[in-house]
């Protein structure tokens, strides 16, 4: 397994492209299955839990392939195996957005129970609650989700809000399955994220009838049959958070191209409450800090709220700032793996049920620490680049599901991060304790 050895602490400055979003292009990826043809999307990033994708789509009989100018191609003609496999499901809980256009375009599907994960349980209620009120017959044998529909699915009026506010794949799941249904289908409480509206748009584009693209209620009208369509998805809001993390957490000045801050507004507060200036450019924006870092009280809620998936990145920003902050996580409320690791570094922070009080302190300092899923290590690499001295992140595999070369392009701006393999690391980090006299 690789591991990143980190050196600190730095200062970046310079310019970094944001890829397209991994959690636009999944979704997008599994809607080709609702038309047979070919369909291209660009902008796609090149990313482990695409290339699962890539294979789970291929498993049910897609033909598919990346061109080289970070397009995939992916003709579903023909799907003649509608079954998501353990084996790929285990590896990317997102497998599960194939249900709902396996369902409307073969009327049948199984797919595997996607299990949990270190952010959470992980529950798939609701949106098997969706497409049972769109008609489908739905049980659980042997881990696996049967899912069928004979006759097809029928349009209704559809309430998708859980515990935690609204499900963004299970929006996702309805929705696909409702563009090839008989008649209206409403979905109240449906998710807003950006990514989901991508989808949205993508749909319209083969032909469905999607309105209040945006907001908590959808409108389907039915039609029965889509075409393949090209897109091009949107940048990732995620990726670009973090790089604003890595700005401010190490006083420089990074211009990010490619960056919708229209979709970030949320964050672009939060970052501005903590004494960083963020400045739109004609591509994107600039991200820098000069003073110093000033407290915070964030808690995480569906979109436009503040993102789970920057909680942890701003975590790692606050154990800097002057002054007592707290942090609420609401939407995954275990989502705590990375506190545990800032602290080795320093980090001076206390979990209260699902709440972090974070004491801000003077320095974080570098040390082995070990990655647990994508946006906790992207945490901790965040805090190596300010932190004295030396880090070592274990488990670099989680990076890799969403950040394309990440150390290459944090490098080109200051970085100083070296990938190895983990046989390859040393005992140079075991402290030099003093003889006995
Ligand atoms: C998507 O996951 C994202 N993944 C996650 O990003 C993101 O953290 C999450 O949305 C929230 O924004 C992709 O888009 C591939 P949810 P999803 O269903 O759809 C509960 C990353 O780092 N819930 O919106 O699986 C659930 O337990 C990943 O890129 C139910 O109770 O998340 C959670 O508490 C991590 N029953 C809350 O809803 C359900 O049937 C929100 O989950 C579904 C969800």
């Amino acid at each position: 397994m690789d591991i990143f050895r980190i050196e600190g602490p730095v200062k970046l400055n310079g310019s970094i492209s944001v890829n397209g979003s991994k959690n636009a292009t999944l979704p997008i990826m599994a809607a080709a299955i609702l038309a047979p043809g070919v369909s291209t999307i660009s902008n796609a990033p090149d990313l482990a839990d695409i290339s699962v994708c890539i294979k789970l789509l291929s498993e049910l009989g897609c033909k598919i392939e990346r061109t080289d100018n970070n397009a995939i191609r992916i003709d579903a003609s023909v799907i003649d195996n509608p079954v998501g496999d353990y084996e790929i499901v285990r590896k990317m809980r997102a497998s599960i957005c194939i249900l709902g256009p396996l369902l409307a375009r073969c009327r049948k599907a199984a797919v595997s129970m996607p299990g949990g994960c270190s952010i959470g349980l992980r529950p798939v209620d609701i949106h098997l609650r969706g497409l049972q009120q769109l008609g489908a017959k739905i049980k659980l044998e042997n881990g696996y989700i049967i899912a069928e529909a004979p006759q097809g699915l029928i349009g209704t009026e559809i309430f998708l809000g859980g515990p935690f506010g609204s499900t963004v794949l299970g929006t996702a799941n309805v929705l696909m399955a409702a563009t090839l249904a008989k008649g209206k289908t409403v979905i109240e409480s449906a998710a807003c994220e950006p990514e989901v509206s991508d989808l949205a748009n993508f749909l319209n584009k083969m032909g469905a009838k999607i309105s209040g693209i945006g907001s908590p209620r959808l409108v389907i009208e039915g039609v029965k049959q889509l075409h393949p369509a090209n897109h091009s998805v949107i940048p990732d809001r995620i990726e670009a958070g973090t790089f604003m993390t890595a700005a401010a957490i190490t006083a420089g000045t990074l211009h990010l191209c490619n960056c919708r801050l229209e979709d970030m507004m949320a964050v672009v507060d939060k970052l501005r409450s903590i004494g960083v200036d963020v400045a739109a450019a004609d591509d994107g924006c600039v991200v820098s800090r000069t003073g110093p870092l000033k407290p915070a009280d964030i808690t995480t809620q569906p979109y436009p709220g503040f993102p789970t998936d920057l909680q942890a990145q701003f975590m790692a920003l606050l154990a800097l700032a002057e002054g007592n902050s707290i942090i609420v996580e609401k939407v995954f409320p275990d989502r705590y793996m990375h506190v545990a690791e800032l602290n080795r570094m320093a980090a001076n922070l206390r979990k209260e049920g699902s709440t972090i009080l974070i004491c801000g302190a003077e320095k974080l300092m570098g040390a082995p620490v070990m990655a647990s899923d994508l946006r906790a290590s992207a945490a901790l690499v965040v805090a190596a680049l300010a932190a004295e001295g030396l880090t070592i992140v274990h488990r670099v595999y989680h990076i890799d599901r969403g950040y394309e070369k990440i150390e290459h392009r944090l490098n080109q701006v200051g970085a100083k991060i070296y990938r190895e393999n983990d046989s390859e690391t040393s005992k140079s980090l075991l402290p030099a304790l003093a003889a006995n006299d």
